[in-house]
């Protein structure tokens, strides 16, 4: 059985949720969206009505909220003061709004210290986001950067949504771009691989080979 831990680091649209999901099933492990954490305090941030310029205002909401996620790889539940917000952290409004909050200082080390608590126990886990393997987990097993090219990201992220019309596909395209631009230019903690990282690209793969690579690659390591 596979124990430790294995980082999953990448740009948006590369399906790094459900291939990060699908090897902690595999691994026997305990699974952690960070993304969905950051998109839960976005939440927060927005249903307090505070200007996303607004860096003290975003930390007072992100403090007083109590975010709530689970580390079981089989059901996704995210609570926000008890209230559920699975289905609308994903909307366009949360998408848009995730990397100015995200890109706080201060939320980053509240929502650090929460993910290193939150799979300090469990012997086996797979934890995907940005900064996993640079910041959160420097000492994990194994770190993988997960990387398609940006044609493939869009027409996944698409895929996924159910969009076929080439304008929106355009648009989809641009807002990759732009959260990945905003994601890796950040002053704290910028998307980019760990030095010590396994860079994975799935331009070409289907879906069960990434996550075969990433399996292999972790009972190669445990
Ligand atoms: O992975 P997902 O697309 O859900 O992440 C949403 C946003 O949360 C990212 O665009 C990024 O701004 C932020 N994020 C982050 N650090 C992480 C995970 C996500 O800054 N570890």
């Amino acid at each position: 059985h596979f124990s430790g831990q294995v980082t999953l680091d990448g740009p948006s649209g590369t399906g790094k949720s459900s291939v990060a999901r699908a090897v902690a099933l595999e691994l026997g492990a305990a699974y952690l969206d960070t993304g969905a954490m950051y998109r839960a305090a976005t939440v927060a941030v927005l249903d307090a009505g505070v200007d996303l310029d607004d860096a003290e205002g975003i930390t007072r909401a992100v403090t007083r909220a109590a975010i709530g996620i689970g580390t079981d790889a089989a059901t996704e539940r995210v609570t926000v003061d008890g209230a559920e917000v699975t289905e609308r952290i994903r909307s366009t409004e949360v998408t848009r709004a995730v990397s100015p909050v995200s890109a706080v200082p201060a939320v980053r080390r509240l929502l650090v210290d929460a993910q290193r608590a939150l799979v300090a126990d469990a012997t086996a886990v797979v934890v995907e986001g940005r900064d996993i393997g640079t910041v959160v987990l420097p000492d994990a097993t194994l770190k993988v950067y997960l990387t398609a090219a940006p044609e493939a990201r869009a027409e996944r992220r698409a895929a996924q949504l159910g969009v076929t019309d080439p304008a929106r596909i355009a648009a989809i395209a641009e807002d990759l771009r732009r959260r990945d631009a905003y994601d890796s230019t950040r002053a704290d903690s910028p998307l980019r691989p760990a030095t010590d990282a396994v860079t994975v690209d799935s331009t070409h793969w289907e879906r069960h080979e990434t996550i075969a690579a990433i399996v292999e690659l972790a009972r190669e390591r445990a």
